[in-house]
């Protein structure tokens, strides 16, 4: 029997598979399709205080490699989520982490009090890093110090799991990490979407009514990886990789670089499933490898002369 259990601050992961934020809704859309409860976690779509209605099409466009989206966080708001969302959530029982967006730092205090009201919410993901909002988003996560100030108005409201999604879109994306444990994070998600963008040439305009979108999907898969390797060099807060994760081999190279757990985001708009055939997989992969405990994968790459030269780079 292989424990695949891992910790996330006060939360113990069944297994160190969630499903990332806004590719599997509320959780409740997917329950006839997939057995959510084989899940380590559900991260649901980012909540803000009130519904938004995000932003106009284009808003997702396919790229040879992954899609890129300008989806500018629709959701149903806080206390719609609370009132018609939470109730199903309740009844599961894989861990339920709430992400949160907003545009000022008011906002994620008032959103985060609502949830914190509330049976069934395990932790929280604050979203900083949105790259399709003009308030908040990427002008909170591109500023360390407003990143940090965020984290320590949050950390004071809750004894909850607080978990800092970050975007790549920094030169030094470890230093982001560092200052949000400093300021009493319990883990970081690395990465949020690369910004990026795609011409239709025939018209001569950008395929997206923004312009930008955020890049996700294998495309951004060894950009995630040398990311969380960063991160996992000068942190010691749990990591928890995200980035073009398709398949098990994919998972399981995100925890050799430092990742205690892993998002499935993208492939979730292939197969639903896709999360718990992961979840399983690393198991199996577990057995096969003779390995009793999930975690002793965290960090295990095999060090070596120039693995110790490259990590002096970062
Ligand atoms: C959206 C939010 C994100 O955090 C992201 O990476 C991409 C898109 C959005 O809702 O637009």
């Amino acid at each position: 029997m292989v424990n695949t259990q891992v910790h996330i601050g006060t939360l113990a992961l069944k297994n160190p598979v969630l499903v990332a934020s806004g590719t599997f809704g509320y959780g409740d859309d997917c329950r006839d399709l997939v057995d959510v409860n084989e899940l380590g976690g559900i991260i649901t779509k980012s909540l803000s205080l009130k519904p938004r209605e995000g932003n106009p099409p284009t808003r997702i466009v396919e790229t040879p490699s992954g899609m890129l989206n300008s989806i500018g966080l629709a959701n149903i708001g806080a206390q719609k989520f609370i009132e018609e969302k939470l109730p199903f959530l309740r009844t599961l029982s894989t861990a339920v982490v709430a992400n949160i967006a907003a545009s000022t730092i008011e906002e994620y205090c008032t959103v985060l009090s609502m949830l914190e009201e509330q049976e069934g919410i395990d932790g929280y993901e604050i979203n900083v890093s949105c790259p399709n909002v003009k308030e908040g988003g990427l002008s909170f996560g591109a500023n360390c110090k407003m990143t940090a100030e965020i984290t320590r108005r949050l950390r004071k409201l809750t004894k909850k799991t607080l978990i800092l999604k970050l975007t790549p879109n920094v030169t030094h994306i470890s230093e982001f990490a560092h200052a949000v444990a400093d300021e009493g994070a319990d883990a970081v998600s690395v990465i949020n979407t690369v910004i990026g963008m795609a011409v239709d040439v025939r018209k001569r305009k950008p395929k997206l009514s923004t312009v930008t979108g955020g890049l996700s999907g294998p495309a951004i898969k060894p950009i995630a990886l040398a990311k969380v390797y960063e991160v996992a060099q000068s942190v010691k807060i749990p990591i928890i990789g995200i980035g073009g994760i398709m398949n098990v081999d994919d998972a399981i190279e995100f925890l050799l670089v430092g990742a205690t757990a892993v998002q499935i985001g993208t492939a979730n708009f292939i197969d639903p499933s896709a999360g718990v055939t992961i979840a399983h997989g690393i198991q199996a992969y577990c057995e096969q490898q003779h390995i009793s405990e999930v975690s002793q994968l965290v960090g295990a790459l095999q060090s070596s002369k120039e693995l110790s030269a490259i990590s002096s780079w970062l």
